[in-house]
């Protein structure tokens, strides 16, 4: 009983923890996790918005790719991707993220 009461619990935090809006550059704190759209996808990283026109740039080496992998072939704009705030700075609007949830790497088929 007191367990599903658990899960359950556990499971209404998650769900709130995916709602998670970023709608102003002072929401952004250091390792919230946001969904947010893709804008642009750039060589050297994609650039993400969320609410409000809140945006974030996400540099290459955190968008989970291969060394030898083109950021194009796995996003595109219009995707919504998962976000990590790495830093942000309210007053210059700027926000650093990250698209890897842990350490742990993500592999993509090199083509070509
Ligand atoms: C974002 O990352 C770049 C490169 O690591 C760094 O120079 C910049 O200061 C960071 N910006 C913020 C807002 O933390």
């Amino acid at each position: 009983m007191s367990c599903i009461f658990l899960s359950c619990l556990l499971c209404s935090l998650q769900v709130k923890l995916k709602l998670a809006i970023l709608s102003s550059y002072d929401d952004a704190t250091d390792g919230l996790i946001t969904h947010g759209w893709i804008k642009k996808v750039e060589t050297h990283g994609c650039l993400v918005n969320f609410y409000n026109g809140v945006q974030g740039f996400a540099c290459r080496s955190e968008l989970g790719l291969d060394p030898g992998c083109e950021a194009s072939s796995m996003y595109h704009a219009g995707q919504v991707v998962k976000c990590r705030v790495l830093s942000a700075v309210p007053a210059s609007r700027r926000i650093n993220i990250s698209f890897l949830m842990s350490p742990t790497r993500r592999c993509c088929i090199k083509v070509g």
